[in-house]
């Protein structure tokens, strides 16, 4: 399984990849997961890049590809990518890779989300530095208040959640990610899902539109053994 997972900030792409890829055993390559996390350890990696998820703004392209380069290596088996693509340089690159290793995106799923309802979601969103386990406090609040149902650890808020840096965000996505979604839409593997509903639903959907290409793939699969 190889998938790319667009949408704006909010739209529900952590929640949803976390959710595809236990179901189906893909690698989880999220940007900015692997961002916090070399900023929590105060690695080279986190000094260089911490200045810019702070201010909403996007981690220059030649970091960010070198970064995925070394994930996507390491992940042969399947993959997830989540909040990569961000940039059509970043797009370009990532076909550069799937050429010179032969590997092809099985399918490119957008989750669309109306703009007034982003900020109010984005900001309600609380997770556990942890074990990464994010809520939020409308549609999925921890059972104690404050605390993560799995671990029990002071919940947070991410620090560009705050609503002026979120607006910011989303400007950026305007101007440089959105492209990318008539980059693949003139694919026949791009299909474009309502990330407005609950997540159930949402992954109802994701998940109906993957089970078809496994299906079509075993068939085909089959029909060459006979
Ligand atoms: P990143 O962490 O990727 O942030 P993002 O793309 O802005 O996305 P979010 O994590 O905010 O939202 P999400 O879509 O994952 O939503 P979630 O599932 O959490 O990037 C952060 C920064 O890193 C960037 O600003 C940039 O600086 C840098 N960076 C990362 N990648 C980069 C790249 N490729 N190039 C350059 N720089 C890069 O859900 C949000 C909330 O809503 C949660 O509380 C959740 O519980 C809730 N929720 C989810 N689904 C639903 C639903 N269906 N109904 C109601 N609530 C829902």
């Amino acid at each position: 399984m190889r998938l790319i997972l667009l949408g704006c900030p909010g739209a529900g792409k952590g929640t949803q990849a976390k959710m595809l890829c236990e179901r189906y055993g893909a690698a989880h390559i999220a940007t900015g997961d692997l961002f916090r996390a070399e900023i929590a350890a105060q690695t080279e990696l986190g000094k260089k890049v911490e200045s810019y998820l702070k201010a909403g703004t996007l981690v220059p392209d030649a970091i960010v590809i070198d970064v995925v380069a070394k994930r996507l290596e390491e992940s042969r088996e399947g993959w997830l990518l989540d909040g990569f693509p961000r940039t059509l340089e970043q797009a370009q690159a990532l076909d550069r890779w799937l050429e010179k290793t032969g590997q092809r995106v099985n399918r490119v799923l957008s989750l669309r989300m109306d703009e007034n309802a982003i900020v109010e979601r984005i900001t309600a969103r609380r997770s556990c530095p942890n074990c990464g386990e994010v809520y939020n406090l409308r549609a999925k609040p921890p059972r104690v208040e404050g605390k993560c149902d799995k671990c029990g650890t002071a919940l947070v808020q991410r620090s560009d959640d705050q609503e002026h840096t979120v607006r910011k965000r989303l400007m950026v996505y305007e101007d440089l990610t959105r492209p990318l979604v008539a980059y693949y839409r003139s694919e026949h593997i791009f299909n474009e899902i309502d990330g407005n509903k609950p997540m159930q639903q949402v992954t109802a959907a994701l998940t109906a539109v993957i089970d078809e290409d496994r299906t079509a793939k075993l068939g085909v699969r089959g029909r060459a053994e006979r």
